[in-house]
């Protein structure tokens, strides 16, 4: 090996070393916990398996909290964060009030881990490897997940109500909202695909049943069979709890039926129907998924990636939380 080279081979191994994100395409690497805390991927695994296994719901609900914290200031747990101090929890947010769950399996992910390797795992990384398993858990696809974000030391629930979508949200607001966070339309569609499994109350889509413009009128991009069928339940007043499957036809399973519903007009969320009503650039991928799941199920991988990879905090910002719902003492 000639000198030039081999002092290159060093540098570089050294480079590797103080910044270890070389061909990581950012901040975050998967092998980020090998040395400090190997068993953290089985760990987080392992918890999360248990709670589906006890409710199969909670794939869902963990899968969604990683959505609901990128959003916000990036994938730094603050939505974990319950209020105290200056602090204003997100949880009471639009979106994630009598809505957001699966707080106190990650509070058992948290305390496992911090048995295993004190103050090294940080809530951000819990939240991306257990949406991740959740993921597989129900059958769609896996993928490595780039560990390495750190914990904020604040929350934001004005962030909350700006950047999470409602489910009435026009085509235009959910572009929009995705692209302030660095996602393009692909990812929109691919990413509502998680609403393939969870449930919804009768409050996030009432509108559509009853009154959807102002006019007293229903939603007429929703079928109507379907529609009666939902208003047994969601009736104009009351049983605003009441809870329906985001894709009645496998609500457990990460299929892409999801896709084919909203062609049949049976999306249950405003949200969801309008990616096929609204837009003729998003319609056509809805088609392309319902037709093809193995694309969806790649497309959703790679978006899931590109979502986690939010305004991560890193290197000596944040901190590693003890308690993910509380920032550190000092
Ligand atoms: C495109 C904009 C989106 C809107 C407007 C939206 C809205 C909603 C609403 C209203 C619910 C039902 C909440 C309730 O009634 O309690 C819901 C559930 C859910 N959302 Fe979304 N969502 C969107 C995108 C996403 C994304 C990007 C993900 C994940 C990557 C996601 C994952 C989920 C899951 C898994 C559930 C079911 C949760 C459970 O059963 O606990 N959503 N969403
Ligand atoms: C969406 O729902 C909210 C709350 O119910 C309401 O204030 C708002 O006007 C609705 N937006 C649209 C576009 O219908
Ligand atoms: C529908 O909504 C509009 C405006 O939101 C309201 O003025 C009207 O009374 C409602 N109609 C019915 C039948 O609920």
């Amino acid at each position: 090996m000639g000198a030039t080279l081999k002092a290159f081979v060093i540098l570089s191994v050294m480079l590797w070393g103080i910044c270890g994100c070389f061909g990581h395409g950012g901040y975050l690497y998967p092998q980020f916990y090998d040395k400090s805390c190997p068993k953290a991927p089985e760990i987080v695994k392992s918890v999360v398996a248990k709670a589906v296994a006890r409710e199969a719901r909670m794939a869902a609900s963990l899968l969604r909290l990683h959505f609901h914290d990128c959003f916000v200031k990036g994938c730094d747990a603050s939505l974990l964060l319950d209020s105290s101090g200056s602090i204003i929890s997100e949880k009471r947010s639009n979106a994630n009030r009598n809505s957001a769950r699966g707080f106190e399996v990650i509070d058992e992910i948290k305390s496992a881990l911090e048995k295993e390797c004190p103050l090294t795992v940080s809530c951000a990384d819990i939240l991306a490897l257990a949406a991740r398993d959740s993921t597989v858990l129900a059958g769609g696809p896996h993928w490595e997940v780039p560990l390495g974000r750190r914990d904020s030391r604040g929350a934001s629930l004005s962030g909350s109500n700006r950047n999470i979508p409602a489910p009435n949200s026009t085509i235009q607001t959910l572009i929009t909202k995705f692209k302030l966070q660095g996602l393009d339309t692909v990812d929109l569609v691919a990413l509502s695909g998680s609403h393939t499994i969870g449930q919804s109350r009768c409050t996030s889509f009432r509108q559509r049943l009853y009154n959807q413009t102002g006019n007293g009128r229903p939603d007429l991009t929703l079928d109507q069979g379907y529609a009666a069928q939902l208003r047994t339940r969601c009736p104009r007043s009351g049983g605003d709890s009441n809870l329906f499957p985001l894709d009645f036809v496998s609500p457990t399973v990460f299929d892409n039926w999801y896709f084919k519903n909203i062609v049949a007009s049976k999306g249950l969320l405003n949200s969801d129907q309008v990616l096929f009503t609204r837009s003729e650039k998003t319609m056509e991928i809805v088609e392309l998924y319902a037709k093809n799941n193995q694309l969806f199920i790649q497309h959703f991988a790679n978006s899931m990636v590109k979502m986690g990879n939010i305004s991560p905090l890193t290197g000596s910002r944040g901190e590693v939380r003890k308690n993910c719902r509380r920032i550190n003492s000092s």
